[in-house]
């Protein structure tokens, strides 16, 4: 003797037979509809996005610094992308990753975190340094102009960022990982607007005293930087990180 159990019902014995078969007979039934034909329309969005795609030029500015190795003799220029921006994602980064997956694996950048954290994708959008992932593209029918960060030379930037002696320098002995440095809410307070840069570089490359003494100048971002450990409470060196700096 079994039973089978349905939510509001109890089947037994001999009765259980002809339910079975109804359920067959149900079952069968609902496959067969699910094998009618389907007579809906076709996609009209489909069809309408394909009629209505947004072409756009993407210029990029290539062999700034390394020589194409097949014309050694080329000056750099600018070279036209033509995307479809409705398979595009919405940034520009987006743009730069799919002409270098499907167009030309030669396109050469740099990007990490994709969300505006790293500082790695900076670079000149139509005349303004910023970052790629976070650089909407715009949708008019303009070519989108990429070119590098103007007069960067990263070595003579990370130099400059060096010499300031970017991190927490102490007088007092203290056991590492024994105790915290507390900082009051005040003291803590004067480094808003500071500990948020991600040094991508793009507010000293915009600086034409930078742009010509890069090598006396230590530019917007590092000068930031610098002034950032003179302030923090926590560090002991203020007087001498004050005088090596260019007043
Ligand atoms: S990829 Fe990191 S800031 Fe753009």
């Amino acid at each position: 003797m079994f039973r089978v159990l349905t939510n509001t019902t109890t089947v037994t014995g001999g009765a259980c037979r002809s339910f079975i078969g109804q359920v067959r007979n149900t079952t069968a039934a609902a496959a067969t509809k699910i094998n009618v034909p389907d007579t809906k329309q076709p996609d009209m969005k489909h069809l309408k996005r394909e009629s209505q795609s947004r072409i756009k030029t993407i210029s990029i500015y290539r062999w700034i610094i390394y020589i194409n190795p097949e014309e050694p003799n080329k000056k750099p220029y600018l070279q036209d992308y033509k995307i479809d921006l409705n398979d595009c994602g919405p940034m520009v980064l987006d743009v730069l990753i799919k002409i270098k997956n499907e167009l030309d694996p030669t396109l050469a950048f740099r990007r990490s975190c994709r969300e505006g954290i790293c500082g790695s994708c900076s670079m000149n959008i139509d005349g303004r340094n910023t970052l790629a992932c976070i650089c909407k593209i715009d949708d008019s029918s303009k070519p989108l102009k990429i070119h590098p960060l103007p007069h960067m030379i990263l070595l003579i930037f990370i130099c400059n960022y060096k010499m300031i002696e970017p991190y927490l320098k102490r007088k007092t002995p203290t056991a590492v990982g024994n105790k915290q440095l507390f900082q009051s809410v005040e003291d803590r307070k004067k480094m808003d607007g500071m500990y948020e840069c991600i040094l991508c570089a793009c507010c000293s490359t915009s600086c034409p005293s930078y742009w010509w003494n890069s090598d006396k100048y230590l530019g917007p971002a590092v000068l930031m930087q610098a002034y950032k450990w003179i302030v923090d409470s926590r560090d002991e060196y203020t007087k001498e990180r004050l005088n090596p700096l260019p007043e």
